[in-house]
């Protein structure tokens, strides 16, 4: 997968060469390229906001570095491939896994994280007929800028390419996975030592009945799930719950 990343501060994406993301880009799964937009200026200042038409608080960037920068980054493809181009905002269609599995599936993948106000809306609609654009959010809050929900979404992409989690069968118990649970939050986990600080682990996950050990992990899914995310429940596909749940 190609990922690009167009910001006014390149640095911000540094941890994408490490953990998992640096792995990934190391063994070649993906290539992440990081262009600082202020190449696209053409002003001694390298100026990229402007204030916004109509008054208020705050800076728009203006349309031309991101117009040319954008040019640049779609010729450099093979000409008949289509980036995805993401555009993180509060005012996006929300980040879930869903969308996370269904961008993972994508071969080209274009990031323009914006400062201030945003983005001068006529870029939005100008790439429109290029390319395939997405305005995303990665949740009910307001942050700086966009570099960090990239993090956030190229994290939850890249751990879902062939290849890149160790095990495959790693993401297949996720919260929000899709599947048996997928109406629920994952339970939780315990490791060694068998005691700790005079805490044990539950018996069943000592007894070796695959089972019942199934069964308590979905119990336990499903208690944390009313308690953490009862929206879910409500959401849910009744199908998933059975005589057990409904008397927890
Ligand atoms: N930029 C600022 N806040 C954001 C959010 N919640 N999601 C995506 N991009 C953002």
């Amino acid at each position: 997968m190609r990922l690009d990343v167009v910001t006014i501060f390149p640095e911000y994406l540094e941890p994408l060469n490490v953990s998992l993301v640096g792995k990934a880009r190391a063994r070649g799964r993906l290539d992440v390229r990081i262009h600082d937009l202020r190449e696209w200026t053409h002003d001694k200042h390298n100026t990229v906001d402007d204030t916004p038409y109509g008054g208020g608080p705050g800076m728009v960037m203006k349309p031309e570095p991101w117009g040319e920068a954008l040019d640049a980054v779609i010729e450099s493809g093979t000409g008949d491939d289509k980036p995805v181009i993401v555009v993180p905002t509060p005012s996006g269609r929300p980040f879930t896994q869903a969308l996370a599995v269904e961008l993972s599936e994508k071969p080209w993948l274009v990031f323009t994280p914006a400062r201030y106000e945003g983005i001068d809306r006529r870029v939005i609609e100008e790439y429109g007929d290029r390319a395939d654009v997405r305005e995303v959010s990665i949740g009910d809050y307001v942050l700086a800028g966009g570099e960090a929900p990239v993090l956030v979404m190229v994290e939850a992409i890249a751990r879902l390419l062939p290849g890149v989690l160790g095990n495959a069968e790693s993401h297949r118990d996720d919260s929000f996975a899709p599947g048996a649970m997928a109406d629920l939050l994952e339970g939780p986990v315990y490791t060694k030592p068998p005691e700790w600080r005079g805490r044990g682990i539950p018996d069943v996950l000592l007894s070796g009945h695959h089972g019942k050990i199934a069964r308590w992990r979905r119990d336990e899914a499903f208690r944390r799930t009313v308690a953490n995310r009862p929206d879910l429940i409500e959401r849910a596909d009744p199908a998933v719950f059975d005589k057990k749940d409904r008397e927890m």
